[in-house]
């Protein structure tokens, strides 16, 4: 048994990192980029930041903005498009999951034409060809997808979200800088930061973790019980580990798995375009309840991560129930939904979410094995 750890070529860290990406381009020998985003963040100067960099430096470039949340086939293939319209040598991602899964979807059909219907990408694709390099820079504290192997893209028509598990889609740079997550709306640094929090109690009790990922995973933990309220308040210091922390879990997450709480947020994401970060808050705590016997003594480090008072000695069934108060707590403190009402959903739309989310390649590493009719009950119990 062997154990595989993926992760960028080079990642810069720190508010105004930004400034290292003209450095990047001229050491790595590019002569033109393609920058993707979306349109809020060019509308509130978010990706200027970095495209102001670009023309001080006299590096050329276009823009490409045409990504929505939970992002659709069509905006991939568009994008396809216009990058071999345009010339350019190097992708740069600028923005939330969203433009970066996109982005990414562009870089690997690019080099492997033969996936482009997109949908062909679904699970491990067997791609030839690394793709097109690709520059992240992160505007949200969350999906963490500046380095990660994944991508997740909507498909309309059928209502279906789909990850695409990819190492050649890992970008060569990430370039995480709090500065350029400053300006997202509370609400959104909650969300994300749920997200990110959901990325890291998955990763760190999956069925492929080990101890290297549990590194990762249980230092995000503790980060994002300690910041996220700070953070989402304004507190610019919070936000540096904040930023950190959502890296780390993609470090850790991106090489062993998910779980459950990804496995029924993607339908969500599918039938109501429901923020990725929302769907996870109100169901991370309800799953981890569900999850709690088959995690052995994983979910005491969390409680302790979270501060429970003698949580180190605990019985640990009384342990297991402490972590998932902890963040039952702390999502709702944080002012996240918590039921399924609040985000859209339909109770007749609940078999149909069931079943999408048992054949989720997330679902997959659950530290429970799962029925759709466990799935169902799960949906309904928090509907
Ligand atoms: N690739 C991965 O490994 C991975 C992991 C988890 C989630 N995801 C996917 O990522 C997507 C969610 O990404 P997200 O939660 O980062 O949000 P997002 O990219 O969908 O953005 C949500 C909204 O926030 C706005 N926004 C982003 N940054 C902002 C900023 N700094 N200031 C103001 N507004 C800002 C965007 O313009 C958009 O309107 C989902 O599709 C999810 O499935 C991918
Ligand atoms: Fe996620």
């Amino acid at each position: 048994m062997s154990n595989r750890m993926i992760w960028n070529q080079t990642a810069h860290f720190g508010a105004g990192a930004i400034r290292e990406i003209p450095g990047e381009l001229a050491t790595r020998g590019f002569a033109r980029a393609f920058v993707v985003s979306d349109q809020v963040l060019v509308d509130t100067g978010v990706t200027g930041r970095v495209t102001a960099l670009l023309d001080a430096a006299g590096f050329p470039y276009e823009v490409y903005s045409d990504v929505t949340p939970n992002p659709p086939i069509e905006a991939v293939q568009k994008g396809v498009a216009a990058f071999a319209a345009s010339g350019a040598d190097v992708l740069i991602g600028i923005g939330g999951g969203s433009p970066q899964d996109t982005c990414k979807a562009i870089g690997i059909i690019t080099t492997n034409p033969e996936f482009a219907d997109v949908r062909s990408l679904e699970g491990v694709a067997a791609t030839k060809n690394p793709a097109v390099p690709i520059i992240a820079v992160p505007t949200t504290a969350g999906t963490a997808s500046e380095t990660t192997i994944n991508y997740v893209i909507t498909d309309v028509e059928r209502s279906r979200k789909f990850v695409c598990v990819d190492p050649h889609a890992i970008p060569v740079v990430a370039v995480v800088d709090s500065e350029m997550m400053s300006s997202a709306p509370r609400s959104l640094k909650v969300a994300t930061g749920l997200d990110a929090l959901t990325h890291a109690i998955e990763g760190y009790t999956t069925k492929g973790a080990w101890e290297l990922s549990d590194l990762f995973h249980l230092k995000a933990i503790t980060t994002i019980a300690q910041s996220l309220r700070a953070a989402a308040d304004g507190d610019a210091d919070a936000a540096d580990r904040m930023a950190l922390a959502q890296y780390i879990a993609g470090m850790g997450y991106s090489n062993v798995g998910l779980g459950l709480v990804h496995g029924m947020a993607h339908p969500l994401g599918a039938f109501y375009n429901a923020p990725h970060g929302v769907a996870n808050g109100i169901l991370l705590a309800p799953v981890m309840a569900f999850n709690a016997d088959a995690t052995g003594e994983r979910f005491r480090d969390i409680a302790v991560a979270f501060q429970v008072p003698g949580a180190a000695a605990l019985p640990v069934a009384e342990a297991r129930t402490a972590a998932v108060d902890a963040v039952a707590a702390f999502t709702r403190e944080l002012g996240n939904p918590t039921t399924l009402r609040e985000i859209g959903a339909k109770e007749a739309d609940l078999p149909a979410l069931a079943q999408a989310a048992f054949d989720d390649v997330c679902t997959g590493g659950n530290p429970r094995d799962v029925s759709v009719e466990q799935i169902l009950a799960l949906y309904t119990s928090i509907y």
